[in-house]
């Protein structure tokens, strides 16, 4: 059984309902890697996974899929996604900062929309527990939102609203934005394979809305 410890965030009611909140489209960058490349029988991590969308792709390409998330209505709606198409998914309702990361275990590590949602510590340390258990020759698909976001821009103003234009729904919930050129300084020591930032319109939930984004696929030099 899951822990029940676990303390009750926004996430929590979101991923409640029955549509999948963010929907279950990946990013651009991520399928135009992944989709021509034999990932079968690699070992992968989707940090902060929600309810799965990544978990869900890299298990039905035949990885070894460990999926974590603090929010246990996310991980519960990912078992139940996995069971219905007949996949087979580790996934557990555990805080990052309590997760045991195996050394250069994981072929593929996934941390979509979490690091910028973690308090400066935690983030630091996180960064840092991703490149020590990245596999050699391992690849890591990181996404973050950035001081382009308007989100951002309406906290410094101290002025969060959700009536703001093109802010998110989900900005409250953000701890950090990512400086630009940030998350590619941070993975550095490894070969940096995609780099993008740029803003983007998303419709996928709430009202319309806008977010400064940066997206990174990085490799760990082969030992
Ligand atoms: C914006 S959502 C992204 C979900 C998923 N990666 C996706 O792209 O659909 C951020 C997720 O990070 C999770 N999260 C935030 N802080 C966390 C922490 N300290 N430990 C585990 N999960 C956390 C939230 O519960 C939420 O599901």
């Amino acid at each position: 059984m899951p822990p029940e410890n676990i303390p009750i965030t926004p996430f929590d009611a979101v991923y409640g309902s029955t549509d999948c909140y963010y929907g279950t489209a990946l990013r651009d960058e991520f399928t135009d890697y992944f989709d021509n490349r034999d990932v079968c029988g690699k070992t992968a991590l989707d940090l902060g996974c929600g309810e799965g969308r990544y978990a869900l792709y890299l298990a039905r390409r035949g990885c070894r899929v460990t999926a974590v998330d603090r929010s246990r209505p996310g991980i519960l709606k990912l078992k139940g996604m996995a069971e219905k198409q007949g996949l087979c998914i580790q996934a557990e309702p555990i805080d990052i900062q309590d997760f045991t990361f195996l050394e250069k275990y994981y072929e593929i590590i996934v941390a979509a929309t979490v690091l910028d949602h973690l308090p400066d510590e935690l983030r630091t340390q996180t960064i840092h527990n991703i490149k020590t258990a990245l596999a050699p020759g391992g690849i890591v698909y990181v996404n973050v939102f950035t001081v382009a976001d308007p989100g951002y821009r309406a906290e410094v103003k101290n002025a969060m609203n959700k009536a703001l234009p093109g802010v998110s729904d989900t900005a409250p919930c953000m701890a950090y934005y990512f400086d630009h050129g940030e998350l590619k300084s941070a993975f550095s020591e490894l070969e940096v394979l995609f780099y993008y930032e740029a803003t983007e319109p998303d419709l996928s939930h709430g009202r319309p809305h806008r977010h400064g984004w940066a997206c990174l696929l990085a490799r760990r030099p082969p030992a």
